[in-house]
């Protein structure tokens, strides 16, 4: 029987599950067997102590359920290529065991539901190896992936994000304070702007757009003089401000393999504002943004993409990513979107100049 294999890496998000079934159905139909990879490349590598780690998916495994259910069923890791380095192990020796893993399950395709770092690797993984035929699934909660208007995740770490801005809300307004909400969404403000579109916040801060701290004050000072006695401020995780920076890419010239943890602006901010006078408590809301229920747009575009990748690696389509954007699948060259800079917003984008047009402050544009 024909054989396709999956995995998720990366930081996981709600939908994954969602697309890992949709593959599942589409390759039942076209007559291949779908191999869940588990821990994604991690699970792939074959090397001398460790053969592949995965599961022959089933109909029992991909239930329903999985529509609704966060996370990934194979699991995922982000830092298997940066310990394996650290271990003394070569890049290109990491790269040649994900390629004998791949070979070791005599695999016809493999779908890729991944992020950034992912795409980068499998780039350079298939730049001189046409063995690996690859597929490239967009997940993440941040939408920073340039020719699809949505990744997977994304619109359901916003329903997650919108659900707990307004539970604040209430107790902002009980108690006529300010409240800071620190979401996330890496170098991309996709996730405050939306969010805080959607919530009614008064102040969006996002790491595309330099801001004012003196206004963000005067905002506050408006409320309250038009009798809203309380405000709403959302800001995205990588915002910097004044004195607070956030660590550093690369250490002694060296970059890192994974990502520094950004926190800590929203709490900055909070005391900034009580150093100005006002009441004002900050919230991180950190890691629920990559769970809950998965929202019906994601389960759709999860489904959708799962069932594409199939279709493509089934008529020989290989080294691509799916993108979603003005309601159509859009088919893109891997090598493409990794040359390009990760999607940020623009001054212009419609949601940007919604948020203004609706008096929100969202920097100095
Ligand atoms: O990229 C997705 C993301 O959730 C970011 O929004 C956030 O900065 C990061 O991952 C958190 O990563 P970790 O799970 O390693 O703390």
């Amino acid at each position: 029987m024909k054989r396709i294999g999956t995995l998720t890496t990366g930081g996981d998000c709600s939908g994954l599950n969602s697309v890992i079934r949709g593959a599942f159905l589409r390759a039942k139909a076209l007559g291949y067997s779908l191999v869940g990879i588990r821990r994604g490349f991690r699970g792939l590598a074959l090397n001398e102590t460790k053969q592949p780690d995965y599961v022959e998916l089933t109909d029992a495994i991909c239930g329903e359920s999985m529509l609704i259910q966060s996370g990934s069923i194979l699991l995922s890791d982000t830092k298997w290529m940066s310990s394996e380095v650290e271990n003394g192990r070569t890049v290109e020796d990491v790269k040649k065991s994900i390629i004998d893993g791949y070979r070791y399950l005599g695999l016809d395709g493999l779908i890729c539901v991944g992020g950034d770092g992912s795409l980068k690797l499998l780039n350079e993984l298939t730049a001189d190896n046409d063995e690996l035929k690859v597929v490239f699934v967009p997940k993440t909660i941040d939408n920073d992936v340039n020719y699809t208007d949505y990744a997977v995740g994304f619109q359901t770490s916003v329903k997650v994000a919108v659900e707990a801005i307004e539970n604040i809300r209430s107790t902002a307004r009980s108690h006529e304070r300010t409240m800071v909400v620190e979401v996330m969404g890496r170098d991309a403000g996709f996730i405050a702007l939306y969010a805080g579109i959607a919530s009614g916040a008064d102040v969006i801060l996002v790491p595309e757009f330099k801001y004012d701290l003196k206004r963000v004050q005067n905002k506050i000072r408006e409320n309250f003089q038009n009798n809203k006695n309380y405000c709403i401020i959302v800001v995205a995780e990588s915002v910097e401000a004044g004195d607070f920076k956030h660590a550093e890419r690369e250490v002694n010239g060296v970059v890192k393999y994974t990502h520094i943890s950004y926190k800590g602006i929203g709490h900055y901010l909070a005391e900034k504002i009580k150093e100005a006078g006002f009441d004002c408590r900050s919230v991180t809301l950190g890691h629920i943004q990559r769970g809950g229920e998965t929202c019906i747009s994601d389960r759709l575009l999860g489904t959708l993409f799962g069932v594409e990748a199939v279709n493509l690696i089934s008529n020989g389509t290989f080294g691509k990513i799916l993108a979603f954007s003005e309601n159509r699948i859009r088919i893109v060259n891997i090598r493409e979107v990794v040359g390009s800079v990760n999607k940020v917003l623009q001054k212009d984008d419609k949601y940007v100049r919604l948020a203004r047009d609706l008096g929100v402050y969202v920097g100095e544009i």
